[in-house]
């Protein structure tokens, strides 16, 4: 095993210490103590950490991923920002983007919650809207 792979190892064990412990991860700690590249860990630890972060019942994800931008996340994205600047604060909603929510046949696709929503199920868009 490579010096690199070995401070790759050590990382990520540390990362699933911190997933499992709910410990905010110290990455620029952790690049300086294994001579990783901060950049690398970061895209890394953002594009993994999305799957270990639990949506609270009405947090929306919205897929920003080409697929479903292509089919119109976008769109829905400034609907669903237009809509909660709209709204007082104690109203508003999380909503955030993904980069994939692995179901990019059903696309376009969005979480709410624990729910994906797909190309099949696009009535909870005006739901929300309408809120
Ligand atoms: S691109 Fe949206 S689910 Fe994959």
């Amino acid at each position: 095993m490579s010096q690199s792979e070995v401070a790759w190892w050590h990382f990520l064990s540390e990362w699933a210490d911190s997933l499992q412990s709910k410990q905010p991860l110290k990455i620029d700690e952790l690049c300086e103590k294994y001579s990783l590249d901060s950049n690398q860990v970061k895209e890394f630890v953002d594009y993994f950490e999305e799957d270990h972060i639990d949506l609270r019942p009405n947090d929306l994800e919205v897929c920003m991923g080409s697929t479903c931008r292509a089919k119109g996340n976008e769109a829905i994205w400034d609907q669903l920002n237009k809509a909660n600047n709209g709204r007082v604060p104690e109203s508003q909603i999380v909503i955030r983007p993904s980069l994939c929510l692995s179901e990019c046949d059903r696309a376009p696709c969005s979480k709410e919650g624990s729910k994906i929503r797909t190309n099949e199920d696009q009535n909870w868009l005006n739901r929300i809207l309408r809120v």
